[in-house]
């Protein structure tokens, strides 16, 4: 059930900690990176992590009571900005995203999010709020189904899965991770060897469900707003749906303002925020030999410029 934190050294590197700086753990999870973050901080140092799951807020907490320097709130990263301004903090000087799913949460066949282990269909990275899986595929039609396996799975199977499903449901609710993938499993003609048949469509229930890209792009944007002149923000992710995302809102914020090439620019000009920090970082082979999870993670690091 534990977690292994995914390039633990590689995003501590990124992130250039100050013994006295401030940092922001976007993704507290079992709190891999954030024990490895304080144990580089002085005592002025301060940590705060953020997870949108009880089970993950439970450890912070238990960590918050026996380290001073570190607080844990309760709350998507989309609002960030909001959990810093309950502990009145303006700027940090490095954030921290490790994306998607704990292997706590994988694993745990009472959260439904996995193919392998049957329980109820649920999904939320946070069951108290919000629309479970079940929930959803008895409510939405054929053309929604469809559309979400396709945008978030890339399932080119989606049309004729998502008719199965609502057939299946016709039947009997489908309440049960067994259930739907043995549906999925079932629909889809052509099986690819090297993965399970229910692979994608997981990944994009879940992806919807937890509105996951949304965070992304809405979390990248409060963290720059909340990065200091200097700052580092380092994000893991772990398909190519999201690192796509990563990879283009870092891109733009890095770039130039787009204008007439031939003007000069006005000093009043919006400058880019953001400084590209290197190349996206893979896991190497001492990682992967002991934590196959990380075979798809991919680092990408940018720091905040003066820019206003
Ligand atoms: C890959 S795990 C992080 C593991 C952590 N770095 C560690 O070493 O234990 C991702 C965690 O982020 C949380 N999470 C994912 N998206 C989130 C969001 N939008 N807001 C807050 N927490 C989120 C999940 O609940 C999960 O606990």
């Amino acid at each position: 059930m534990s977690h292994i934190p995914v390039l633990l050294h590689e995003a501590l590197t990124a992130l250039c900690i100050q013994g006295d700086g401030t940092y922001l753990d976007c993704t507290f999870g079992r709190g891999g990176h954030s024990r490895a973050i304080l144990a580089e901080l002085d005592e002025n140092g301060r940590l705060i992590g953020l997870d949108r799951d009880p089970s993950a807020v439970a450890v912070g907490k238990d960590l918050a009571e026996t380290d001073s320097r570190f607080d844990i709130v309760h709350i998507a990263f989309s609002e960030l900005e909001s959990a810093l301004d309950g502990l009145s903090i303006s700027h940090v000087n490095g954030v921290l995203m490790d994306l998607g799913v704990s292997s706590p949460q994988l694993d745990e066949a009472a959260r439904g999010f996995s193919f392998q282990a049957d329980g109820p269909l649920d999904m939320r990275m946070d069951p108290t709020s919000g629309e479970s899986a079940a929930d959803w595929i008895a409510r939405a039609d054929a053309d929604e189904i469809a559309h979400v396996l396709w945008v978030f799975g890339e399932e080119r199977f989606s049309r004729r899965i998502a008719r199965a499903i609502v057939e299946a449901r016709d039947i009997e609710p489908i309440v049960t991770t067994a259930q739907l993938s043995k549906i999925v499993s079932d629909a889809q003609p052509k099986k690819d060897q090297n993965k399970h048949p229910a692979t994608r469509a997981f990944q994009a229930i879940r992806l919807y469900i937890n509105g996951e890209l949304s965070e992304v792009e809405k979390g990248l944007e409060a963290a720059v707003n909340r990065l200091a002149v200097g700052g580092r923000l380092a994000v893991i992710s772990f398909h190519s749906l999201e690192d796509r995302l990563v990879k283009r809102a870092l891109r733009d914020a890095s770039r130039p303002p787009q204008g007439d090439p031939r003007m000069p620019l006005p000093d009043t000009a919006a400058k880019p925020k953001l400084k590209l920090v290197g190349k996206a970082i893979k896991a190497g082979p001492d990682e992967l030999s002991v934590n196959p999870r990380a075979r798809s993670a991919v680092l990408r690091i940018a720091e905040r410029t003066e820019a206003a």
